[in-house]
């Protein structure tokens, strides 16, 4: 199969979220017991992703790098960029040109938050495509605020627009995109749009165009929160607190699934879990690595 790599989008000044992000960055605020950007991460490491990069801004990318460092500790590679200033999420493909490379792609926003039991078929689906991109499709109640898809009978997408006023269906798109190499010369064809932005929309629109657009619902029983508001960001961390106080299973603990993936070892995990001992995800990890 041809090589995926993933990206992080972690960058602009999240204004919706003032004052808690005059002085740090969105993606690294705490979503109940983990920071933000562990949720998208999580999704690439399910989606079988090891290399990875992550976007930010000039003022947030150390902390970044404090937080993940090389990505060794979980069997994984990081990669470091700057977005500048907030063009856009299409841009993210220009500034990751050299680290993409010949490969394809998977690009997750840093503020989106996925969970459901049938999340990691659907990412392995997405990853077989190897020559056509898949973007999904989530039903919401108001997807204004959102790309929205129209989706015909055989599940091809049949037009998508960017926080349109008026929605052609409920179908809001997450910020997950799994591309082909050929998304690099896309992103360079993308013309700024009114807001100023280098629009995703825009290129989901050139591989739909193309007849190598796949959308995929993710149906009902799936969970996809976008964390930009105050309220977002506290039901979502309710939501977390929720189910994991009731499974007692974590929800996008990276260190669980590398363990899971085989990419660290027993020993690894034991020694990941030392610093965290005072905490539940600490006893969490200790007690994964007693599991058989
Ligand atoms: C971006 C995209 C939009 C997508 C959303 C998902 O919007 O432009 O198409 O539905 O992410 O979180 P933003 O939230 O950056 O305005």
């Amino acid at each position: 199969m041809k090589k995926r790599k993933g990206i992080i989008l972690a960058g602009g000044s999240a204004t919706r979220l003032y004052p808690l992000t005059l002085a740090i960055s969105k993606q690294i605020m705490p979503v109940y017991d983990k920071p933000m950007i562990y949720y998208p991460l999580s999704v690439l490491m399910q989606a079988d992703i090891k290399e990875v990069l992550i976007i930010s801004t000039p003022r947030d990318i150390v902390t970044f790098k404090h937080l993940l460092g090389n990505g060794e500790k979980w069997g994984m590679q990081f990669s470091y960029a700057i977005q500048e200033k907030p063009k856009g999420l299409a841009e993210a493909f220009l500034i990751g040109e050299d680290f993409i490379g010949e490969d394809n792609v998977a690009m997750i926003l840093g503020d989106n938050m996925f969970y459901g039991e049938r999340l990691e078929k659907i990412l392995r689906k997405a990853n077989t495509r190897e020559d056509e991109a898949t973007i999904f499709g989530y039903y919401v109640k108001d997807p204004r605020a959102y790309g929205v898809v129209e989706i015909n009978e055989e599940g091809h997408a049949i037009s998508i627009e960017e926080k349109p006023e008026k929605p052609k269906s409920n179908y809001a798109v997450p910020g997950l995109y799994f591309y082909t190499n050929e998304v690099v010369a896309m992103a360079k064809e993308v013309k700024p749009s009114a807001r100023g932005e280098l629009e995703i929309t825009a290129i989901n629109e050139m591989y739909m165009k193309q007849n190598k657009l796949t959308v995929e619902k993710l149906g009902r029983a799936m969970t996809w929160f976008d964390t930009g508001t105050h309220d977002a960001l506290l039901e979502t961390a309710s939501f977390v607190q929720t189910i994991q106080k009731r499974q007692g299973l974590l929800i996008c603990c990276p260190e669980e699934i590398a363990y899971q993936k085989g990419w660290i070892t027993r020993k690894q995990l034991i020694n990941l879990a030392e610093p965290f001992m005072k905490t539940d995800y600490g006893v969490y990890l200790k007690d994964l690595a007693k599991e058989e």
